[in-house]
């Protein structure tokens, strides 16, 4: 008999649920530390719903975490992670199980996930219920740009980008990266258009950047708009490193190998399961 069981997160307080994540992501493959402040950033911006979502206890110790995000009737799970001691012994198998049950019962149509290809036990975890992968999803890496560009950026408002990104952008884009997401991102964080093209790009006064958006315009598309954009946006900013985090369709990416950055190590597959 197994002497797993499920509470619902909101029953714990934001500080203990983060630290669960930590303890969940221990010799993760990129360092995770989740603070007060980085916990409620993830549960604001993706959806992330502590009704829904679950600790798992084991013999009434807390030894994991599941993050159930939601948006009308499609989930996502937004992070699992197990405690390192009680791994490989069948607590993640558990949890999924249940979690994609839950997910049934409340009628939602579709789960997604995005993993680390690398992740064996994660990868393995989730194909046993059924997930398929859509796509691999990408990151890359510039350190100091040396660029100049006589291009006049305009910033915009984050929410019109984000409404661009509902309407051009791929349907089944990364939740992250989705216009419902980009739509709460707020300032410091800034967006900027160059005629039909837009990017989003986190606060530019910090020495590492992250590139949250790049969009052109479905009717501007092939006409080489986007590394015009992101080189006037290099130049604007100098002296910075800059991230396309792992999570662009590999698909959509020329733009960043145009523009000379270099592909990050480690890439995720975004799975999806009907359910
Ligand atoms: C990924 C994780 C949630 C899986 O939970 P778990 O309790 O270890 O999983 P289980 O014991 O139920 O094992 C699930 C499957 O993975 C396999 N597995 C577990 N650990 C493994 C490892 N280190 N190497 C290879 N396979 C492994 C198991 O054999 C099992 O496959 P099987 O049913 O075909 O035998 C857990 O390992 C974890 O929290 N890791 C760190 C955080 C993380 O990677 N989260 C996922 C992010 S998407």
């Amino acid at each position: 008999m197994s002497s797993f069981a499920f509470k619902p997160a909101n029953t714990y307080t934001i500080p203990e649920i983060a630290d669960l994540l930590t303890r969940g992501f221990e010799g993760y493959y990129v360092p995770i530390h989740i603070n007060e402040a980085a916990l409620l950033t993830m549960l604001r911006r993706d959806g992330v719903d502590l009704t829904e979502s679950r600790i798992l206890l084991k013999d009434d110790e807390p030894i994991g975490v599941g993050l159930i995000a939601r948006r009308g009737w499609t989930s996502r799970l937004a992070a699992m992670g197990i405690v390192s001691i009680a791994r490989n012994s069948g607590a993640g198998t558990w949890a999924m199980k249940n979690l994609v049950e839950e997910a049934r019962a409340r009628g939602d149509h579709e789960m997604f996930l995005e993993v680390i290809e690398q992740n064996t036990a994660g990868v393995k975890l989730y194909q046993k219920f059924g997930f398929k992968s859509i796509r691999r999803l990408v990151g890359y890496k510039l350190e100091n740009p040396q660029v100049e560009s006589e291009q006049q950026l305009e910033e915009i408002d984050i929410r019109e980008l984000a409404r661009l990104v509902a309407y051009h952008g791929l349907k089944d884009l990364p939740w992250q990266l989705s216009g419902a997401s980009i739509m709460q991102h707020t300032p410091p964080s800034r967006a900027f258009r160059l005629h039909d093209a837009y990017c989003l790009i986190s606060d530019p006064s910090a020495v590492h950047v992250a590139i949250w958006s790049v969009l052109v315009k479905a009717g501007s598309r092939g006409a080489g708009l986007s590394p015009v954009l992101m080189r006037a946006v290099f130049s604007r900013f100098p002296e910075k490193t800059w991230h396309v985090p792992a999570l662009y369709p590999e698909e959509i990416c020329a733009v960043f190998e145009e523009i000379g950055m270099q592909r990050e190590e480690i890439s995720q597959w975004q799975m999806t399961l009907t359910l």
